[in-house]
């Protein structure tokens, strides 16, 4: 297995977050920005917090219910909230839900990672049909060795037992693995689980969860090439 040094970290593996962090949960909801106007950006924002919240809730509760059906009730809930009059847009919505555009600085980052023999991976909350989908319709086939997804598992992280399926399916330990998320939750969780964690503030939010902090902090995909 190969080792590469990335931001000062010896790694083998760098493991993605999928949503928010390679594909860009907002490119929904912008797509039909034109008939929205000033409530797209509040419904998008909205309909991610509702999302990531029916996730804790389901698993802090052990009932597991499938991120496809989570994210249907959460722009359910988002529309019905802030923008009532646009219930026709839903399943529109949703269809551009399931081919996210990746962000620009994501095929070049796993590109040059992919380059120097280090592998790469998604650990997602997307259910594996979804997230199949979604690095196809990005383009980005054959930039990932494993797409893993909490739905083998039935909870969602930042649960330990999420983080584990990258040594059960890949044979890679945590002290070898750099986990980067633009969730700093996710980082959180990532960081009790023992991965070297690479937070992509891409928004240059405060900081947060001080006990569980990051081993560096990048503002673009790009930086993973630069030490
Ligand atoms: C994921 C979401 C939570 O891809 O960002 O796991």
């Amino acid at each position: 297995m190969k080792t590469q040094i990335i931001k000062g970290i010896p790694v083998e593996t760098v493991v993605f977050d999928a949503y928010g962090t390679i594909f860009d949960v907002h490119a929904a909801v912008m797509k039909s920005a034109e008939v929205l106007g000033p409530l797209a950006r509040p419904l998008s924002e909205l309909w991610r917090a509702k999302q990531l919240e029916y996730t804790w809730i389901r698993s802090l509760s052990a009932r597991y219910m499938s991120f496809w059906r989570l994210t249907e009730q959460s722009l359910d809930y988002a529309l019905a909230t802030i923008a009532p009059d646009h219930s026709s847009l839903r399943n529109t919505i949703l269809e551009a839900y399931r081919d996210l555009d990746a962000y620009s600085d994501a095929a070049s980052a796993l590109a040059y990672l992919r380059s120097t023999g280090i592998k790469t991976a998604i650990l997602s909350n997307g259910d594996a049909a979804m997230l199949e989908r979604a690095v196809l319709s990005a383009h980005l086939g054959g930039m990932f060795d494993a797409l893993l997804s909490v739905e083998t598992i039935g909870v969602y992280k930042t649960d330990p037992a999420a983080y584990r399926l990258v040594e059960q399916q890949m044979g890679i330990l945590p002290k070898a693995t750099a986990f980067v998320s633009s969730n700093r939750w996710d980082i959180a969780g990532a960081n009790v689980a023992g991965f070297h964690c690479i937070w992509l503030n891409r928004l240059a939010r405060a900081d947060e969860y001080p006990d569980m902090a990051p081993s560096a902090v990048i503002q673009s995909l790009a930086e993973l090439l630069t030490d």
